[in-house]
This record gives C-alpha cells, sequence and structure tokens, in this order.
C-alpha cells in the first residue's frame, strides 16, 4: 500500500482535519443566526493567542453562515479596513449609486473610494444596507474581522459605530471579531472597548486531551494507518493540547512513518511520535516563538529566560536575582511582558508564560 496522503494541516488559516473541541462556540453562533435579529451570538468576540485558532474558527463560523445562505465578507485589520469592508460591501460600483448610498458618496471620485473618518460610520451602515436590500428574505451578512487587535481606533469606531446601528434596527447581520487575548484588556477608546465587551466573548483556550487523542486516533485510523494506544498517548500529551502543536505534531510523525523504510509498514509507531514531535517542536519555535522573541528588547528577553529556568511560575524576586537587577528594575519589564501578554501573573509575587512552548524555546536559545 502506498502511505496516504498526509491529513494534518500545520499552516496558519488553513482547516484541521478535525475541529478539535470547538463546538459549543459553532452551536452558539448557529443558535445566534437562526433565533434571528437581537440574538446575543449575532455580535461576537473570538479571542486566543497565535495558533490558538482565531483563523479557523473564523472560517468555520462563515460557514455556517454560507449553508443558510448568507452572504460573508472576511476581512483583516490593518490600515484601510474601513474602505475595504465598504468597497467589499456596497454592490458593484454601478450599484453603487444606489439611492441609500448617494449622500455619504457625494463629492468623491468613485475610482478612489476613500472617505474621510467622519464620513465611514454613515458610508458603512448605507453600503450595509444596500447590501442587505439586494439580498431575498432570510438572507443575511456576516462581517469577520480578523487580528482585530491591529485595527485603528478609527477604523473600528466606525465599524463598531455601523454595526451597533444595524443591529438595533434589527437588520439580518452578524459581526464577528477575532484577536489576540490583548484585545479585551488593550486601551481602546472607552466606546469601542464597550461596544467589544457587551459581545458574547469566546477565548480560545487549549483543548482537552481527551478530544485530543479522539481526533488524533480518527484522522489517523480513518486514514488507514495504525498506531497503537501508547503512541497515541505519547502523541496527546506532547501537543499540551495546543491546537498549533496538534496539527505539527500530527504531521511530524506521520511523515517520518512515511519516510521510514524499516520497521512495520502503514503503522506510526512510538518512534516516529518521538522524531515527529521532535520536529514539531522545532518548527514551533521558528514559527511561533522566534517572531515574539525578535520583537523585544535584550533586557526583556533577559527576564524571559531568567524565568525559564524554573518547570512552572516563576517567583519575580527570584527573577530579579537571576538577572541581577534590584526589584523595581526587573518590575519594568515585568510589566512589558505582562502588557505584551507574553506572561501572565498567575498569583501574587509569580509570574509564568503565556505564549505555549515559549518556555522550551528559550531553553533550546541558550544551548
Ligand atoms: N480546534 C482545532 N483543532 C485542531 N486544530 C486546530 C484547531 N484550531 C486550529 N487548528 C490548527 O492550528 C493551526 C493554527 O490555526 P489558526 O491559523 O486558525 O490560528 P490563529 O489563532 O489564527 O493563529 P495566528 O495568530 O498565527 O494567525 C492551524 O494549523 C489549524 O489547522
Ligand atoms: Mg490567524
Amino acid at each position: 500500500m502506498v502511505f496516504p496522503a498526509n491529513p494534518f494541516k500545520p499552516t496558519a488559516g488553513v482547516m484541521p482535519p478535525v475541529l478539535i473541541g470547538r463546538e459549543s462556540i459553532s452551536a452558539d453562533f448557529s443558535e445566534g443566526l437562526d433565533d434571528g435579529p437581537g440574538a446575543p451570538d449575532r455580535l461576537m468576540l473570538i479571542t486566543g493567542p497565535r495558533g490558538s485558532g482565531n483563523t479557523v474558527m473564523l472560517t468555520e463560523l462563515g460557514l455556517i453562515a454560507k449553508k443558510r445562505h448568507w452572504i460573508v465578507i472576511d476581512e483583516t485589520a490593518s490600515a484601510g479596513l474601513c474602505d475595504r469592508l465598504i468597497a467589499r460591501i456596497a454592490p458593484q460600483a454601478g450599484r453603487v449609486a444606489d439611492a441609500t448610498l448617494k449622500p455619504a458618496f457625494m463629492g468623491l471620485s468613485l475610482g478612489e473610494l476613500t472617505f474621510t473618518p467622519a464620513m465611514r460610520p454613515s458610508t458603512l451602515r448605507d453600503a450595509i444596507a444596500a447590501r442587505l436590500n439586494s439580498l431575498g428574505k432570510g438572507k443575511g451578512l456576516l462581517v469577520t474581522i480578523d487580528e482585530t487587535q491591529d485595527a485603528s481606533l478609527e477604523d473600528m469606531t466606525a465599524i463598531a459605530t455601523a454595526a451597533q446601528h444595524m443591529l438595533r434596527e434589527n437588520a439580518e447581520v452578524a459581526f464577528v471579531f477575532a484577536g489576540l487575548p490583548s484585545l479585551t484588556s488593550d486601551l481602546l477608546n472607552a466606546k469601542v472597548l464597550t461596544f467589544l465587551r457587551r459581545a458574547s466573548i469566546k477565548e480560545l483556550g487549549d483543548v482537552s486531551l481527551v478530544d485530543v487523542r479522539l481526533a488524533l486516533a480518527r484522522t489517523i485510523r480513518h486514514a488507514g494507518v495504525s498506531i497503537d494506544d501508547p503512541a497515541l498517548d505519547a502523541a496527546t500529551k506532547a501537543t499540551g493540547g495546543y491546537p498549533y502543536m496538534i496539527q505539527l505534531a500530527g504531521y511530524h510523525m506521520w511523515r517520518q512513518a512515511r519516510r521510514r523504510t524499516e520497521g512495520p509498514a502503514d503503522t506510526i509507531t512510538i518512534d516516529d511520535v518521538r522524531s515527529g514531535v521532535e520536529q514539531a517542536r522545532a518548527r514551533l519555535g521558528e514559527g511561533v516563538c522566534a517572531p515574539v522573541v525578535k520583537r523585544l528588547s535584550d533586557r526583556s528577553v533577559d527576564y524571559l529566560r531568567a524565568m525559564a529556568q524554573d518547570d512552572g511560575p516563576s517567583v519575580t524576586s527570584e527573577v530579579a536575582k537571576r538577572m541581577h537587577e534590584s526589584m523595581d528594575y526587573a518590575n519594568i519589564y515585568r510589566q512589558r511582558l505582562l502588557d505584551e501578554h507574553i506572561i501572565a501573573a498567575v498569583s501574587r509575587g509569580k509570574v509564568d508564560f503565556a505564549i505555549p512552548f515559549l518556555r522550551e524555546y528559550l531553553r533550546s536559545m541558550g544551548e
């Protein structure tokens, strides 16, 4: 038999073979659409650290909406977000001249479609209204925004204002925002924050190892490859329930088994798991941890490396000692790292890593 194609998808934004542990979010969203305007889950905020599945969750919710014949507009926050949304939501240039849109578009050349900040909320509203008008009964419009933490205050204010109006008018709309956990504590403008706080907030944490094990077993065995229980247990444990690591570990152990020329064929052995996990960890370091560490100042990295000497939460006074600095000095870096959600205060005087596998990465840097 030819070893089957690798089912694991260790690529940002790519749907995994099994979307593990997110059933309740999908169910809440489905209900929100079915319950009609006013349902709380039509305004959702998804937060999770990198690699926890923010983007694929948006894709999944988009699929749910499409099944109900809704229009789905996916955008990623970056400069020009609101203008892009308007351009994509408003029907094509020909229909842009629609009566509802005219006032907002006056004095603009249609080619460039940029709006003064003051005009954006009403222009976005008009665009959504026009699009909804063109849809059949029962159909609606879902807008998803990824990487919301990167949105400018101006764009977020415009989108929040428009969304609030459409929701209040009982329009067939839904908005889902996804971003890093820092989003909810960021010093965004109070108005925007109030709007997002009122959303149904879903935090994407690690998924349960019981679910990971079931999904791994299903994915592997359904493809016609065997794996025994000890190998499955080892693979499950190595993922730590972190979604990106699940795909990475799955992918590399599969590849290891496929390339191996000796030993049992069509089987992922415990040795395949071990070397697959090792390769997965290396990839995780390059892909997730390295970009985080690269942005930090040398002293911030020193703080993290002092923490990495511990196997669990670190005592802050001990970290300062290891840095050969005063508590006051070390606290500056502790605060910066807390603000960036790289570490978290777990109890009085103790901090721990907030990014999966960062500890292991920092340790390997020193080798
Ligand atoms: N619930 C899940 N079960 C299994 N695998 C998942 C799950 N969610 C995401 N993944 C996998 O994890 C990886 C990361 O997913 P995704 O790109 O959606 O994360 P993200 O939070 O958007 O990360 P980033 O911040 O890098 O954009 C992908 O390989 C994806 O297939
Ligand atoms: Mg993403």
